[in-house]
C-alpha cells in the first residue's frame, strides 16, 4: 500500500520527530512551520489528511487558521499542547472546524485511528468527483428527452450510406455527432475527413476538395490527392456546408450524382466512394429561398436530417456534463478543487448557454484552473449569482404558493362557499376576494 501523505503544520517543529518515533505504518508526514507555507504545500501535495499543532494561546490567528482549513478538501486534526483545554484563552469554538482533536502527550492508538478514519472520509467524499459519468451514448454525454431522441434517430442513420445534414447552434455537438456516425457505421474502420467550409479561403476550396496535379497552377510543385479522395472508403465531414461558394456548390454536386472526381489539372475521372455528413449553423432552407444555396445541392444533402438541440432546450443534462467535462480535466485543475457548488450548479442549470457545450467546456476548465474554493462557484465560472438566485423561489414566491395551496385546499372544502372558506380561514370575506384576486385563483 503505498503510504498516505500527512500535512503538519506546527511552529515549534517537535511534533514530527514524535510522529516518526511512533512508528505509524503508512504514514508520510510532511512538515511546515507557517501557514504560507502550508498553503504552498497543500497546492502541490497530495496530502488528505492536515495536522495543527496549538502550543501556546498566540500560536497561530484563529481566522488564518479557520481561512487555511476550509480551502481545502482535506480533513484536519487538532493537536493541542498539554493542558491548554484549560485555559480561558484558548479559543474552543475553532475546534468545531475540526475532524478531531489530540491533547498531548499523544496516544499512539487513538491517533492512527483518528487518521486513518480522517482519511477514510476523505476518500469517500471525494470519490464520486474522480469517476468519469458515463450517461448517454456515440459517445455523447446527456440522457434528456431531446437526447434520447437524438440517439434514436442515430440508430437508424448508421445503418444506412445515404448522405447527412446536421443542422444546430454553433458548438452544439454537430462534429461529434459526425464522429458517432462515421464510428458506427460500416464506413468505421474507413478513414474520416474533416473540412470547414468557412475557414478555408473561397480560392482554395476547389482544390482542397478535389486535388490537384503537380503543374496544374503555379506553385502546384507535387500532386495532392484533394479530402473527397482522402475520404475514400470513409466519411467525408463538411463543416459550415452553407459556406460553399456558390460556383463550388455546382462541381460539389456533380461529384454527389456521379461519385467521380477529376482532379485540377487533369482529365482522368476517378471514382470515390465516401459518405457525405455536412453540417450547417445556418437556416440552409432559407439560404436557398434567398438564393444562397442551391436547391438541388440542398435535396442531395438533406437526404438525412438530424438536429442538435441547443444545450438550453437539455438543461437536465447539464449537471452531468459539467462532471463529466469535470473528471476528463481533472489532471489539470488547481489541486483544491473537487467539484461544484450547488449555487454553481443552478447557475449552470440557469445561463442560456448562446455558446452550447463548447462554452460550458471553456468554462468549467477555466474554473478548474483558476478557482481558489474547494467546490467551484457561479463566480469562478463568469456566471453572475443573480443567475443562480434567480433559480431559487424568492420569500414572497414562497408565501403566495403556501396562501394558493391553502385557499384552493380550503374553497374545495367548503365547495367553493366565500363565508364559510372566510371564516375558517380567520379573514374577512374583502380580504378573501382580494387574496383570490392577487393569487388568480379560479372559483
Ligand atoms: N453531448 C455531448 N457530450 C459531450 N461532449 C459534447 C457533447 N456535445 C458537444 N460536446 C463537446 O463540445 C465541443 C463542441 O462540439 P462540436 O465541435 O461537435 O460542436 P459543433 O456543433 O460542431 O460546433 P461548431 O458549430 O462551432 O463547429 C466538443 O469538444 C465536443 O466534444
Ligand atoms: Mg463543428
Amino acid at each position: 500500500m503505498s503510504s498516505r501523505k500527512v500535512l503538519v503544520l506546527d511552529r515549534v517543529g517537535a511534533l514530527c520527530s514524535e510522529l516518526r518515533a511512533l512508528e505509524l505504518q503508512d504514514w508520510d508526514f510532511l512538515e511546515v512551520s507557517s501557514l504560507d507555507a502550508a498553503r504552498r504545500a497543500l497546492g502541490s501535495s497530495e496530502a488528505s489528511v492536515g495536522l495543527v499543532v496549538f502550543d501556546s494561546v498566540s500560536s497561530w490567528g484563529e481566522r488564518e487558521v479557520e481561512a487555511l482549513i476550509s480551502l481545502h478538501d482535506i480533513e484536519w486534526i487538532a493537536i493541542l499542547g498539554e493542558g491548554l483545554l484549560r485555559t480561558r484563552a484558548f479559543p474552543a469554538g475553532i475546534l468545531r472546524q475540526f475532524h478531531d482533536f489530540h491533547s498531548m502527550p499523544i496516544d499512539r492508538e487513538r491517533l492512527q485511528f483518528s487518521l486513518g478514519h480522517a482519511y477514510g472520509k476523505v476518500r469517500f467524499c471525494t470519490r464520486d468527483s474522480e469517476v468519469p459519468h458515463v450517461s448517454g451514448r456515440y459517445g455523447m454525454t446527456g440522457s434528456s428527452p431531446r437526447m434520447l431522441q437524438l440517439y434514436r434517430q442515430l440508430e437508424k442513420v448508421v445503418t444506412v450510406d445515404a448522405p447527412v445534414l446536421i443542422g444546430g447552434e454553433s458548438g452544439s455537438g454537430k462534429e461529434l455527432v459526425a464522429h458517432a456516425i462515421h464510428q458506427h457505421s460500416a464506413r468505421g474502420r474507413g478513414p474520416f475527413i474533416a473540412m470547414n467550409c468557412g475557414a478555408i479561403a473561397s480560392s482554395l476550396i476547389h482544390s482542397e476538395l478535389f486535388g490537384y496535379e503537380r503543374g496544374a497552377f503555379t506553385g502546384a510543385n507535387q500532386r495532392k490527392v484533394g479530402n473527397i479522395e482522402a475520404a475514400s472508403g470513409g466519411v467525408l465531414f463538411l463543416d459550415e456546408i452553407g459556406d460553399l461558394p456558390l460556383d463550388l456548390q455546382a462541381s460539389f454536386l456533380r461529384f454527389l450524382q456521379e461519385k467521380v472526381i477529376t482532379r485540377v489539372g487533369s482529365t482522368e475521372r476517378v471514382k470515390v466512394d465516401v459518405r457525405v455528413i455536412a453540417a450547417t449553423h445556418v437556416d440552409l432552407a432559407r439560404a436557398v429561398l434567398e438564393g444562397k444555396f442551391r436547391q438541388d445541392l440542398y435535396y442531395r444533402l438533406n437526404v438525412l436530417h438530424l438536429h442538435v438541440p441547443p444545450l438550453r432546450e437539455r438543461k437536465e443534462d447539464i449537471p452531468r456534463l459539467a462532471d463529466a467535462i469535470f473528471a476528463d480535466n481533472r489532471h489539470q485543475k488547481s489541486s483544491q478543487v473537487k467539484g461544484f457548488s450547488s449555487e454553481a450548479i443552478r447557475a449552470m442549470v440557469d445561463h442560456p448557454w448562446p455558446g452550447n457545450v463548447r462554452e460550458l467546456i471553456n468554462r468549467v476548465q477555466q474554473a478548474m484552473i483558476m478557482s481558489e474554493h474547494k467546490l467551484i462557484t457561479a463566480a469562478d465560472l463568469g456566471l453572475s449569482v443573480a443567475d443562480a438566485a434567480t433559480a431559487a423561489p424568492t420569500l414572497e414566491e414562497l408565501r403566495s404558493s403556501i396562501e394558493r395551496e391553502v385557499i384552493e385546499t380550503s374553497l374545495r372544502r367548503h365547495r367553493n362557499n366565500v363565508s364559510e372558506t372566510a371564516r375558517q380561514l380567520g379573514i374577512s370575506r374583502v380580504t378573501l376576494y382580494r387574496m383570490i384576486d392577487r393569487l388568480k385563483i379560479i372559483l
